[in-house]
């Protein structure tokens, strides 16, 4: 069983990041599973000072877990004043110095295709956080706007199969044999 994990960069109760997230875990290829995390608007702001502390904050601990059990991540996330969210960025930082994306395929969406710049620096910090996106998977799910909800995703067509083929790629780059430099 291949275990991927859903990160959505909103907070917003309605996001429809989160709301693809949710429809993405709907259209699984087979023998794969989608846990959607959703605890770590719970994490401190990032400090280095709090990252020393032994043990790190539980809810630390919760999103490093959480990462390192899955295969492959899906993140969707939107675009705020033309960079990442402050708070999903903040979600990064605390496992950048842990390491728990090195190595492990991105797939990552945007539910706004207008907006560009936010990917990019998505895609910049997990170059350099050494993770794997997947250069050649859809960024932007067309479409979409944000008062959608899952059923409104999972009923739209193009959305759908951006969603399914984004899922293909990223289940088999979780496979060994894709995992070699
Ligand atoms: C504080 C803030 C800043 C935003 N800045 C941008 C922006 O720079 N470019 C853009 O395309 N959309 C921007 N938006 C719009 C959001 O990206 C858009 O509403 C998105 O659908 C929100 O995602 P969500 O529904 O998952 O919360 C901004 C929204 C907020 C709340």
């Amino acid at each position: 069983m291949i275990r991927l994990l859903g990160l959505s960069g909103s907070l917003r109760s309605a996001s429809i990041n989160t709301a693809v997230l949710h429809a993405a875990a709907e259209l699984l290829p087979k023998g794969t599973t989608l846990d959607v995390f959703t605890d770590w608007s719970d994490l401190p702001p990032f400090s280095p000072d709090l990252e020393a502390a032994d043990p790190p904050p539980p809810s630390v601990l919760a999103f490093r877990a959480a990462l390192s059990a899955a295969s492959g991540v899906l993140i969707a996330c939107p675009e705020y004043a033309h960079g990442l969210p402050g708070a999903f960025k903040n979600a990064l930082d605390w496992v950048v110095g842990s390491g728990e994306l090195s190595g492990k395929p991105v797939a990552t969406l945007n539910a706004a295709p207008n907006s560009s710049h936010a990917q990019a620096a998505l895609l910049e910090v997990l170059r350099t956080m050494d993770a794997r996106p997947l250069f050649g998977s859809p960024f932007a799910v067309p479409g979409l706007h944000r008062r959608m909800t899952t059923a409104d995703v999972l009923a739209h067509a193009e959305a759908k199969a951006v969603l399914k083929e984004t899922l293909v790629e990223l289940t088999a780059a979780t496979s060994p044999a894709r995992m070699q430099p």
